[in-house]
């Protein structure tokens, strides 16, 4: 049976949320879990992680599987709602909202009190501090706040915003935006979120009462030019196939579609089952290693969509069964991004259903 599978350590999630907590002591977390817990699992992912503060996911569907899953955190949605049936919803499924827009304020004071007397809606108010995406603007944002806080649909009014440049160190747009942030929100008492993983690592200014790390509890580094480790973070996704086919090559001998690597010497071509079909990228460079029993090997060719080819050399340790890690433990996924042209996110988010998936929980630092 094809064995292309993804391993995904429930146990390394939970050391991450430890790291995460002692960079930003005293903050609640809110773990970001949308899609899939970035392909990761998201009930599995959320009830690995019952004892954050809150869950926070992008959209009411993700919200309602993880309710209908039985998860009692607070859940967030990052998007807000968006209709004022989401709106109903969301009060249903005793979700806080994040209110964003002019549009989502009328909903709320269009909605019939009585009709919802035993509810009351958290809402996390979003100021645009500079990243031009969601949330109201300065000007708008003191007039937002009067208006929901005058609406008796509302429990309690936090303020959040998000940060554009947070995994670059050197960008002046990070003192900017938190800057921003605390002046326009000074007069209010609601609580303050703004720092996503990068933020949370690089930016202890923004840590301010709620944290929202996503990518870091999964592993990798949110920093430009880092990995997981350097953070002490251990990969939630191990990615692994196996070598099914090997083949001798002479020197002159072309490699796959396009034919587009020739063999220089005499070698050795290996066959790995897994391929774009199962969101490894097709754009991956010549050169990425891929982890055979612990060995690094080079990509040669051009990715298929159900198989790779690696060039083995002469080693004749090798043989068929033998298992290839594409990434995760003992290769991280920044470095696959790397040689891609991408960022892990692309990557832990595209691996594709065809793939099977087995939640473990096991010590990270253990074979
Ligand atoms: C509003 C918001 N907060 C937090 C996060 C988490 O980001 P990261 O995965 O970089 O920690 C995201 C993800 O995109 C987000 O949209």
């Amino acid at each position: 049976m094809r064995s292309t599978k993804a391993v995904i350590n429930l146990a390394a999630i939970q050391h991450n949320l430890s790291v995460v907590r002692l960079l930003a002591p005293g903050t609640g977390v809110m773990a970001v879990v949308k899609a899939d817990a970035y392909g990761h699992g998201i009930v599995q992912v959320a009830e690995a992680l019952t004892d954050v503060e809150a869950i926070a996911v992008a959209c009411l569907d993700e919200a309602i599987k993880l309710r209908e899953a039985q998860i009692k955190n607070p859940i967030i949605l990052l998007e807000g709602f968006f209709s004022q049936n989401e709106l109903e919803l969301s009060l249903k499924y005793d979700l806080q909202t994040v209110v964003h827009q002019q549009s989502q304020i009328d909903s709320i004071l269009a909605l019939k009190p009585e009709q919802y007397s035993q509810k009351k809606l958290k809402v996390w108010l979003k100021l645009d501090s500079g990243m031009n995406r969601l949330g109201f603007t300065v000007d708008d944002y003191s007039a937002a706040y009067s208006q929901l806080s005058n609406s008796v649909l509302i429990d309690s009014i936090n303020l959040m915003s998000h940060l554009a440049c947070a995994d670059d160190i050197t960008n002046p747009m990070n003192q900017a935006q938190i800057g921003i942030f605390k002046e326009a929100t000074q007069s209010y008492t609601g609580l303050r979120s703004m720092a996503n993983s990068a933020g949370v690592v690089a930016w202890p200014e923004s840590h301010f009462n709620w944290i929202r790390p996503g990518i870091i509890l999964y592993g990798c580094s949110p920093m430009v030019g880092y990995q997981g480790q350097t953070h002490g973070l251990k990969p939630a996704m191990t990615l692994q196939s196996q070598l099914f086919a090997i083949r001798n090559l002479s020197p002159g001998d072309k490699v796959g579609y396009g034919s587009a690597w020739r063999a220089k010497e005499k070698t050795r071509v290996g066959v790995i089952a897994i391929g774009y079909g199962d969101g490894y990228p097709r754009h991956a460079r010549e050169g990425t290693p891929v982890l055979i029993n612990g060995k690094k090997y080079p990509l040669v060719g051009k990715v298929s969509m159900d198989m790779l080819t690696v060039d083995l050399g002469n080693d004749d340790q090798l043989s068929i069964g033998d298992k290839a890690i594409l990434w995760g433990k003992g290769l991280p996924v920044e470095t696959i991004a790397d040689c891609s042209d991408t960022i892990p996110y692309t990557l832990l988010c595209g691996v594709t259903s065809r793939v099977k998936f087995e939640w473990v929980t096991k010590n990270p630092d253990e074979g």
